[in-house]
């Protein structure tokens, strides 16, 4: 259960920061100068972002449910500290556990630009410490504005190196899919997760036809969604990420799924800024990484 009132008494901010609750999962709902957020405490997962005037640029499934323990269809999730499956636990959660435990708002508040700013930390329980036996304080710093930056900061607080992967896996809101290009990754070698797992080279722009699961590695390039239907672009950059993912379960995986809501998948496409594959982060000890993300959107 999430102490609303006692959150509203140390961050709020009339106008720009309220916590409320829904289901038993507490959420942040911010103003700030030209754009408004919504972030769930659990997972300290964005569900909605746009600049003022905008249509939403952070896609969240109509049949997206808050339960707590479970993960959430849109928004940004967290997947940390490991990305997809885990390498040798089958029952381990997909995407490690950061996207379905409660996060602590630990510092909260206006920069002098307008924007607001809110930092949560990840509350380890005996459950993600048996799946995860390392001590590595992980942070998520959200600065709200009419551009949406995320910052993932992992600290090795342990006296041997670790090794992780992790992505900021954001579901983008599109007009139609099927006319959106994905622009920045030409060139790149991806590892294709689409029927039997092979590598290949990225040709062009992403265009989406169908299933589409890709880890493109080696890459730090900003992407550009370039959505035809809402005549729009969304610039995605990024630091200290080598790994972009690009995701759209199509109409199939999408009906298995049952949360993508009648033809969600027509509306969304995740480009996930990530470290994985080869591009996994090694931390030595006392040693911090820092994965960054800017959204903006462009006519
Ligand atoms: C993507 C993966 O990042 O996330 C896909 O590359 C996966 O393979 C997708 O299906 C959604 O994962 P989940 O666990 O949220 O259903």
């Amino acid at each position: 259960m999430t102490d609303v009132a006692e959150l509203n008494t140390r961050f709020g901010i009339p106008g720009a920061l309220t916590f409320s609750e829904y289901a038993g999962v507490g959420f942040a709902e911010v103003t700030a100068a030209h754009g408004r957020a919504t972030i769930a405490l659990q997972g300290a997962q964005v569900i909605a972002w746009a600049p003022d005037g905008e249509k939403p640029v952070i896609w969240l499934s109509n049949d997206a449910k808050f339960v707590p323990g479970k993960s959430v269809r849109g928004g940004a999730p967290v997947c940390w500290p490991w990305f997809g499956t885990h390498a040798s636990e089958s029952g381990y959660p997909a995407h490690g556990y950061a996207r379905t435990v409660p996060w602590r708002v630990t510092r909260a508040g206006p920069l002098i630009d307008g924007r607001v700013r809110l930092a949560f930390e990840l509350i380890e329980n005996d459950i993600t410490r048996r799946q995860w036996p390392h001590a590595s304080p992980v942070e998520l710093h959200v600065t709200v504005s009419n551009t949406l930056e995320l910052e993932l900061v992992t600290r090795n607080a342990g006296k041997k190196p670790l090794t992780l992967t992790e992505a900021l896996h954001t579901y983008f809101a599109v007009g139609d899919v099927r006319k959106v290009k994905v622009n920045g990754l030409d060139g790149a070698e991806y590892l294709d997760k689409v029927g039997a797992a092979q590598r290949r080279q990225q040709i062009g722009p992403v265009l989406f036809t169908g299933e589409t699961d890709r880890v493109y590695v080696n890459t730090e390039a900003e992407c550009i969604i370039d959505d035809a239907e809402w005549q729009r672009r969304i610039h995605i950059t990024k630091s200290g990420s080598h790994s972009t993912v690009v995701w759209n379960p199509w109409i199939d995986k999408a009906k298995k799924m049952g949360d993508m809501g009648e033809d969600g998948y027509l509306g969304m496409v995740c480009v996930e800024s990530a470290n994985t594959a080869e591009n996994a982060v090694t931390l030595a000890p006392g040693a911090e990484h820092r994965l960054s993300v800017g959204y903006r959107v462009a006519k």
